[in-house]
């Protein structure tokens, strides 16, 4: 899939893995072509700080109360997308989406979105595991969003090993092609 212009609302989460995501935006802005937003929640701005996302992202970046001159923008950022990233996606986020919860602009976009949604999780892989976790997952798949499972890596946040590290972005990338033929 050709991503020049493309408009994907890139959503991070507050996981070790966000602290990576200056990269994937300038991979996906200056090296695919996309055109980026980057909405954070309040708990990835303690792993990713706002400058150099802005800047990979050539544009400001939104969270819960930065919102620039937007008048609604939980529905201005989803009328705005072709594709929702939401990477790298906590438990917390699976569960607020499968939930239909909407505490911060970046789950509220979730539910204001009419485009295909994709959400790449990275956890520790115990966490990946439970239970609740995978309810979760079959709960957002079923209701037609793209969940990628993640791959087994060393966790940033405490060095165990298993599933629950984000695959390279041109995997990530290729399912999110697939998400958006299939939505048409
Ligand atoms: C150092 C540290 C690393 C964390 N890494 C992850 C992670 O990789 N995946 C995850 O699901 N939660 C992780 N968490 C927990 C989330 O930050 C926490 O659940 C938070 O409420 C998520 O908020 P959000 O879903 O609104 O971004 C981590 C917490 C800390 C303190």
């Amino acid at each position: 899939m050709d991503w020049l212009n493309r408009r994907i609302l890139l959503g991070i989460g507050g996981s070790v893995a966000a602290a990576t995501m200056s990269q994937t935006a300038a991979a996906l802005r200056l090296g695919a072509g996309a055109r980026l937003r980057v909405v954070t929640t309040p708990a990835a701005e303690l792993f990713a700080t706002p400058l150099p996302l802005a800047a990979a992202a050539g544009h400001p970046v939104y969270s819960d109360g930065r919102t620039g001159d937007l008048i609604v923008p939980h529905v201005e950022l989803a009328a705005w997308a072709d594709l929702v990233l939401v990477m790298p996606a906590t438990a917390d986020l699976l569960a607020e989406a499968a939930l239909g919860l909407a505490p911060n602009l970046l789950t509220t976009v979730l539910l204001a979105a009419t485009c295909p949604v994709v959400m790449v999780p990275a956890m520790n892989a115990a966490m990946w595991a439970k239970p609740a976790v995978r309810r979760n997952v079959a709960t957002l798949r079923a209701d037609g969003v793209g969940v990628l499972d993640p791959v087994d890596g060393v966790s940033l946040g405490d060095g165990s090993v298993g599933p629950g590290a984000l695959p390279a972005l041109p995997q990530v990338l290729a399912f999110a092609a697939e998400a958006c033929r299939v939505a048409g």
